[in-house]
């Protein structure tokens, strides 16, 4: 997998705007500094809410969902769930306040891989998603783009999603559990319904629930289609400092891990660290058996 060698660093970034983005989620714009690297599809950023604005000690990962050049910076947009004391804080943030950005972290999806681009999102793992269609776009590749959730409600942004994926060619498919959007049934179901349809080889772009990764990491598996996907660990510094976010490696990854001279902030040869050697991994690298 290829490692992105960006340097991270901390800067703070303004808030431009913040808006409902539907199924009780927000969309959050910040300004990061020129000095900031542009984040790759698939990397994350730490949140760090001011002492005043929040009582969360520690910061709150989070997906880049777009990314675009501004005069004096970038503009990072984010998709997220005000859930608990760090994004509820967050949540409340007007347009010009301050919030501090560590990144950008992590390994994104690797979308320099051979064949036809085949991205599938989960609920709220739509967002790293469609920065992942507008950077294919940019490269003049178009993707199929199944979005899948449990009803109606869970389809976080549906239309923003759908306009997004029309501007750039590519081909959206959505599906619900309860059948109220799109076809009736989980979206690896769908997957392999489109599949059967498109012309190989494949490669497959994850991001959403546990559950729903580990059956795409199966159903890649399967057919020899490789398959990335976006994983989430609960995370205290993501930089492979406290070793809070392991993830269990599957025989095949400590082969390779045996075999690399690792960096020192990535795992052992147990363990994966999401925050440094993920968040993204290739399907055969973890043991899904092992993952909640
Ligand atoms: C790499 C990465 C990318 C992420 N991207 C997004 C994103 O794009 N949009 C988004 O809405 N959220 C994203 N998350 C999850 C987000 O970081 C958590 O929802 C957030 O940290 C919760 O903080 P809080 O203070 O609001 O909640 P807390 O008060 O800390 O916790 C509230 C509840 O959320 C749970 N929780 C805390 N952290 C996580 C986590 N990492 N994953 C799952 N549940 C958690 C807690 O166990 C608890 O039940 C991402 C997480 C990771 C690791
Ligand atoms: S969050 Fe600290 S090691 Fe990953």
């Amino acid at each position: 997998m290829t490692v992105l060698t960006g340097a991270w660093t901390q800067v703070s970034a303004r808030v431009l705007r913040q808006r409902e983005h539907g199924a009780g989620h927000r969309w959050l714009d910040l300004e990061v500094p020129s000095g900031f690297d542009p984040p790759a599809a698939g990397q994350f950023v730490q949140l760090l809410l001011a002492a005043t604005a929040s009582a969360a000690l520690l910061p709150r990962p989070m997906s880049v969902a777009a990314c675009r050049r501004r005069p004096r910076g970038w503009e990072l947009g984010f998709l997220y769930a005000p859930i608990g004391t760090g994004t509820l804080a967050l949540a409340a943030l007007e347009a010009g306040a301050h919030v501090g950005v560590l990144g950008p972290l992590g390994r994104g999806f690797p979308l320099e891989s051979p064949g036809t681009p085949v991205l599938v999102a989960g609920g709220r793992g739509v967002a790293p998603l469609l920065f992942a269609a507008d950077a294919l776009g940019r490269a003049r590749r178009r993707c199929e783009f199944l979005f899948g959730a449990r009803g109606r409600a869970q389809l976080v942004g549906l239309a923003e999603a759908r306009a997004r994926l029309a501007r750039l060619g590519g081909r959206m498919h959505v599906c619900t559990d309860d059948g109220s959007v799109g076809w009736k049934g989980h979206v690896v179901a769908l997957l392999e319904r489109v599949a059967a349809r498109l012309e190989p080889p494949l490669v497959v772009h994850a991001c959403g629930p546990h559950a729903m990764l580990k059956a795409v990491a199966h159903w890649g598996l399967a057919r020899g289609v490789p398959s990335f996907l976006a994983m989430e660990s609960i995370m205290a510094c993501g930089t492979g400092v406290c070793r809070g976010c392991p993830l269990p490696r599957s025989a095949r990854g400590r082969t390779a891990f045996r075999r690399e001279i690792v960096p020192s902030l990535y795992g052992n040869e147990e363990w994966a660290m999401c925050c440094t050697e993920g968040p993204v991994f290739e399907a055969a690298a973890l043991d899904w058996d092992r993952i909640e």
